[in-house]
């Protein structure tokens, strides 16, 4: 695999137009891309993660000509949230044209869509002149990554090509949004935020599952376990969450307890060696959470625990992430 700097855009290009897999940073998190209207490239995404084929893959633009390309059709509606939310960190889903191949969409009508607002993301896609299919560039189940580094971990010697773009900015991935419902169904909740489409539209609904306690059976290609660390991770909702903590803690001295803490949580822990620090707000908690998972993994520990974020804003994708890659105790 290279590691290729910013400058060489050109190269990652002539490697997806060849019909290779290259991983770039987006804002949300890395991609691990190839040419979305080359079926055979595609397949070697699928390999590389070692994904199933019924989870389809979301595929990248750079020009809003290009959505007319991929779509069979593009609503009014589509066209409105493009102006307002894009390039950024907002999936829709679409009518699939018959130019997508139907291993992009897991032989779905539908097609998933957006236009990543990172700068060396929209360079690649341009220089390579295609629609870029790239789902998060980790094995399959493993936490997303926010890092070149991490995306080493994961896939080194699986993949051609990483552009080292450095750390992602939102550090979690896009909110998908179906518009083939009416009315529109968040079916992902991420970077863009449940407020913010609100505006635009009123009733847009959102899965049950994102909101709620008990867990739904999972849509094809929408699978449960996900983002998951190596070790088991206990996320603590109730008003004793930091109590139920220390508890844990003690009743498990004979493992490796990791603590992702928040920063005013640290002084609660004052013992514990493996501690990760989230930082000081739900934006950092974002940012760090799949960096935190990965780096407690690294140390070897057995168990992780986590208080539940506050539920609003970015804090309903946290949520969302956290309840697939682990537990949430109440
Ligand atoms: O921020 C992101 O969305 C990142 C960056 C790289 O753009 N990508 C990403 O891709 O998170 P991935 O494959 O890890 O997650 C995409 C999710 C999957 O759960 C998949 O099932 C869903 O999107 N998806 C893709 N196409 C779909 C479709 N046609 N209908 C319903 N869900 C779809
Ligand atoms: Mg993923």
């Amino acid at each position: 695999m290279q590691i290729l700097s910013p400058a060489e855009i050109e190269t990652a290009a002539q490697i997806i137009r060849a019909g290779g897999v290259v991983a770039f940073p987006t804002e949300t998190v890395y991609g691990l891309g190839a040419n979305a209207l080359d079926a055979k490239a595609v397949e070697r995404i699928f390999a590389a993660k070692n994904r199933p084929h019924n989870d389809p893959i979301i595929v990248h633009i750079a020009a809003l000509d290009q959505l007319q390309a991929v779509a069979a059709v593009v609503p009014d509606l589509a066209n409105q949230l493009a102006t307002q939310f894009w390039p950024g960190a907002l999936t829709l889903i679409l009518k699939r044209s018959n130019k997508v191949p139907s291993l992009v969409t897991a032989k779905l009508p539908n097609l998933a869509v957006r236009m990543p607002s990172h700068p060396i993301a929209q360079a690649l896609i341009r220089a390579a002149g295609v629609p870029i299919a790239a789902p998060s560039a980790n094995l399959f189940t493993r936490p997303s990554p926010t890092t070149a580094a991490h995306v080493m971990e994961d896939l080194a010697d699986r993949i051609d090509a990483v552009i080292d773009g450095g750390a992602t900015t939102i550090g979690l991935e896009s909110t998908i949004l179906d518009l083939t419902q009416s009315p529109p169904m968040i079916l992902r909740p991420g970077g863009v935020l449940l407020e913010d489409l609100r505006r635009v539209i009123p009733d847009v609904q959102i899965r049950e599952r994102a909101l709620a306690m008990d867990e739904i059976a999972p849509a094809p290609g929408m699978l449960e376990k996900h983002y998951a660390p190596r070790a088991t991770l206990f996320v603590f909702a109730g008003d004793d969450a930091i109590d139920a903590m220390q508890r844990t803690v003690e009743k498990n001295r004979q493992k490796k307890v990791g603590l992702l803490l928040m920063n005013d949580e640290r002084e609660h822990f004052t013992h514990q060696p493996y501690i990760f620090l989230l930082g000081d707000d739900l934006q950092a908690a974002a940012l760090n959470l799949f960096a935190g998972l990965r780096a407690l993994d690294q140390r070897g520990v057995d168990l992780i625990l986590m208080r539940a974020p506050q539920r609003t804003g970015i804090g309903i994708a946290l949520w969302d992430r956290l309840q697939r890659a682990g537990t949430i105790i109440t």
